[in-house]
């Protein structure tokens, strides 16, 4: 999703920061429009930096200097490009010229040329937000299908009190996410989701592994994060940052990862177990680098506790989602495991098929049920496949009688 973020001139011109992160937070790319009154307030830079692209501050390459747009008609590109324009703040100066269609800045000739939904969050004086002139242009704005995210009371920086404050950055950020039909119906959810691999220690220097990436975990807590729910990611060691607004916990052995599951799944309402567990370890790790001798060496290995089956004993409501890395016979022994864990719901993995599994960017999974219900998708990015689990939490949560046979897919 792409959004123009239209910044006009004002003390709250700062909280438009503070916006950019929170529409990022729910995967939305942000393009910062500058009047040429926000730059008195806030420096071009800052928003650069938070999101990493040019700042358009001019209609014109050129213009006092500057040289942002790439050619004469950049607005118009921009308006193409976008999904959606909210201007916070929006000043009474910016909403007159919107009113009215005056276009003599890159933000009012964005306005004119988009066909995307717009939002206005007006930022004033409150006697210049009552007056009839800024309600006559707001309610302008009103008739033509503008949403306006009203200003809230209170002490204002001119001194005074009343109506002209900029609504809070959650508000405004709810409008947009409602405006572009992101949900977030995990809201009240708190999701324990485990990624990676875990290591077994040999010795200091040696330890026993798998292929995991944690792309498939990461992408799960990514997708849980964005529709609302409180995450926190248990994950072993891979290479990817953690997602915007997740809790991370960093863990490296199956314990470590047992330790933290159950600790965390105790104050949550579902598990989500996509991490590639360690099924053995040594029985007995070395303190010292085990020493090359020439001859052969046998590793004793014990069993790693079963993190899933352990979370799923006296989990009462919560919702508890295993994986199942298979390489055959993939449907027996994914119902066996929904059996075998007391798993609410397993999605199996053939690893062996093209493009699923390890370390790949898309996977192809198959959701197996409790209550009966599968569903098999077709190859897809693991973002993607990670929301067709999440749909399948939700559905989880509604009681079987209302399922419907169009449901079951198979
Ligand atoms: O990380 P990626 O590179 O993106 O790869 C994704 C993936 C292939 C790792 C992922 O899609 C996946 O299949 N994860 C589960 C891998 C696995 O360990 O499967 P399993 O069939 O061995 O285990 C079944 C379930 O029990 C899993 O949910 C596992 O997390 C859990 N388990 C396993 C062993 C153990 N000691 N405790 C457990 O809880």
């Amino acid at each position: 999703m792409r959004v123009a973020l239209g910044v006009s001139g004002g003390v709250a011109a700062y909280k438009a920061a503070e916006l950019v992160r929170r529409l990022q937070q729910e995967g939305i790319d942000v393009q910062v429009v500058m009047t040429r009154s926000a730059q008195e307030f806030i420096t071009p830079l800052t928003f650069a930096a938070l999101t990493g692209q040019k700042v358009i501050t001019e209609l014109f390459s050129g213009e006092s200097g500057g040289a942002n747009v790439e050619s004469a008609i950049e607005h118009i590109a921009v308006a193409q490009r976008i999904d959606l324009l909210v201007v916070a703040p929006a000043t009474a100066n910016v909403i007159a010229k919107m009113a009215r269609g005056i276009s003599d800045d890159f933000l009012t000739t964005l306005y004119l040329a988009t066909t995307a939904p717009v939002i206005v969050a007006p930022a004033m004086n409150v006697n210049m937000w009552e007056h009839a002139a800024t309600q006559e242009n707001i309610g302008t704005l009103r008739a033509r299908g503008v949403h306006v995210v009203a200003p809230e009371e209170g002490y204002l920086a001119c001194g005074m009190t009343g109506a002209g404050r900029l609504a809070g950055v959650d508000a405004i950020a709810q409008a947009v996410c409602a405006r572009l039909g992101i949900e977030h119906d995990l809201r009240d959810e708190t999701i324990v989701v485990t990624a990676g691999p875990t290591c077994e220690d040999l010795d200091p220097v040696r330890y026993l592994t798998n292929r995991s990436s944690g792309k498939m975990g990461y992408a799960l807590a990514q997708a849980a994060a964005r529709r609302g729910a409180r995450v926190i990611l248990i994950s072993g060691p891979v290479r990817l940052d953690p997602p915007q607004g997740v809790e991370f916990v960093s863990v490296r052995s199956t314990e470590q990862m047992h330790r933290a599951v159950l600790q965390h799944f105790a104050g949550a309402t579902a598990l989500i177990m996509a991490a590639a567990v360690a099924d053995y370890r040594p029985i007995a790790p070395q303190a010292a680098k085990i020493k090359r001798t020439g001859e052969r060496l046998t590793l004793e290995l014990e069993s790693t506790p079963d993190i899933l089956a352990d979370a799923a004993r006296g989990k009462g409501e919560r919702i508890i989602i295993g994986f199942a890395a298979e390489t055959s016979d993939v449907a027996r022994h994914a119902r066996g495991k929904l059996e075998s864990k007391q798993a609410d719901l397993i999605v199996a993995n053939d690893v062996t098929a093209e493009g699923a599994g390890f370390d790949h960017d898309t996977n192809v999974i198959t959701l197996y049920a409790r209550d009966g219900r599968e569903q098999a998708f077709p190859r897809m990015p693991k973002i993607d496949a990670a929301h067709r689990i999440l749909d399948q939490l939700r559905a989880l949560r509604t009681p079987s009688p209302q399922i419907s046979e169009t449901q079951r897919v198979r």
